[in-house]
């Protein structure tokens, strides 16, 4: 049975390859003043910044320039950011990167007028904005969080070894954001994977709780489904504009809050993703992927019925004279086969966790109790032990 929600999304989206065209009469709604967040150069290199500023010129902007946003934004950064946004009057925020920039400029949008330090406010103690917020805009160079069309902020403070979602109303979504698939044609091939497990994950954890005929079910599989087809297509030749634009799109409907309709969410493979993340600075998608299966063989028996119809559906098990168990143990391993193929990290170890750090990243593991099991801490020190490999 669908749950009561209410669905709202605010977000205009631009989407292809001509879709930077539509930033100048976007920008015309909004003042002078530009705060222009970006990452670590990557623009620099591949030409964004230059037609980005080009367009901002055009348009009489002063440029307000925050580089330098590191991958998994520290509160230290959006302190700086703040900081410039009120020396330069920012009046827009304009993201061009990832979903670290276009987390972070929604963090500085909230934090900007706020009167308190924003990790106490919004990241320890989950409060709403109560203050004026800065709008934003984005333009996504780098495909997987969904951070283009959603409230998410997550922001981690190195000091207190905590990585936290701040999950905001629909007046901090982006205003707009600009989606071209070619501008992530240069990624990497390891955040291009991470980015692909990163939507398989944030598909999953909203899959893979409540157990009726529901609606969302049967989108996630079928974006699932798409999902496992392009990336094969795109690892092989990461230029295939189909591939890569499917994908893209694939990843917003993944997390702009629609299949989460009236679903009560799983979520515990980000929250012990993110605690990975926060002791080790690890690529998001990749601390995600180091702790699924272990997580997903844990939970499997709590939610058996939907773990066989994930191996049926999604991963093309034949049922046939076989346990539900066997089936649903089939759907996993050929999940996990499929993990390795594409290049992720499949353990902790990998990523800098040592034995000492267990104990410490299942504290700061958040415990949510949407999914088939509410864990306990033991059962989540179980799993990052599981997670550590051989
Ligand atoms: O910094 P630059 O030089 O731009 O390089 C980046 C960065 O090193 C590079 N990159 C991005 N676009 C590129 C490119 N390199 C070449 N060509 C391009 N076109 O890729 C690296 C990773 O970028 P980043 O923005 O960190 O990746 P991602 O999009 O995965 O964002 C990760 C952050 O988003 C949060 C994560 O926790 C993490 O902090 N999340 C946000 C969510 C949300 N808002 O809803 C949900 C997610 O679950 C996630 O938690
Ligand atoms: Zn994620």
């Amino acid at each position: 049975m669908l749950g009561n929600f209410t669905y709202s999304n605010p977000t205009k989206l631009y989407f292809g390859e001509k879709a930077l065209d539509n930033l100048s009469s976007e920008l015309k709604n909004y003042g002078k003043n530009v705060l222009f967040c970006y990452g670590g150069g990557s623009i620099k290199k591949n030409g964004i910044y230059d037609k980005v500023v080009d367009i901002l010129k055009e348009c009489g902007k002063v440029i307000i320039e925050d580089g330098g946003v590191m991958p998994n934004p520290t509160s230290e950064k959006l302190l700086d950011g703040c900081k410039k946004a009120r020396e330069g009057k920012a009046d827009f925020i304009l993201a061009v990167g990832g979903g670290s920039v276009c987390d972070y400029a929604k963090a500085v949008s909230v934090s900007v007028h706020c009167k308190e330090d924003p990790w106490d406010k919004y990241y320890l103690r989950m409060e709403d904005v109560d203050n004026e917020i800065i709008p934003v805009g984005c333009v996504l160079t780098m495909v997987g969080t969904g951070s283009e069309m959603n409230g998410g902020s997550v922001i981690t403070n190195h000091e207190q070894k905590l990585k936290i979602g701040h999950v905001f109303g629909d007046n901090v979504f982006p205003k707009f954001s600009i989606l071209n698939p070619t501008f992530t044609y240069t990624l990497p091939k390891y955040q291009m994977v991470a980015g692909f497990y990163d939507i398989m994950s944030h598909i999953l954890e909203q899959y893979f709780s409540g157990d009726d005929d529901n609606t969302s079910d049967y989108i996630m599989e079928s974006l699932l489904k798409s999902l496992i087809h392009s990336s094969k297509i795109a690892i092989e030749n990461p230029t295939d504009y189909e591939a890569r634009s499917n994908i893209m799109w694939i990843a917003t409907w993944a997390l702009n809050t629609l299949v989460a309709c009236g679903k009560s969410t799983d979520w515990m493979v980000h929250m012990l993703g993110q605690s990975v993340g926060a002791y080790t600075d690890a690529t998001h998608g990749m601390t995600l992927a180091a702790v699924s299966i272990p997580y997903y063989k844990f939970i499997m028996p709590y939610g058996l019925a939907k773990f066989k119809r994930y191996a049926v559906n999604v991963w093309n098990v034949s049922p046939e004279g076989k346990t539900d168990e066997e089936i649903a143990l089939e759907g996993l391993s050929r999940m996990e086969s499929w993990m390795k193929g594409i290049g992720l990290v499949m353990n902790i170890k990998d990523l800098g966790v040592t034995e000492d750090m267990i104990d410490g990243i299942a504290k700061g593991s958040f415990i949510m109790d949407g999914g088939y099991k509410v864990l306990n801490h033991d059962e989540i020190v179980d799993i990052l032990k599981e997670s550590m490999g051989e």
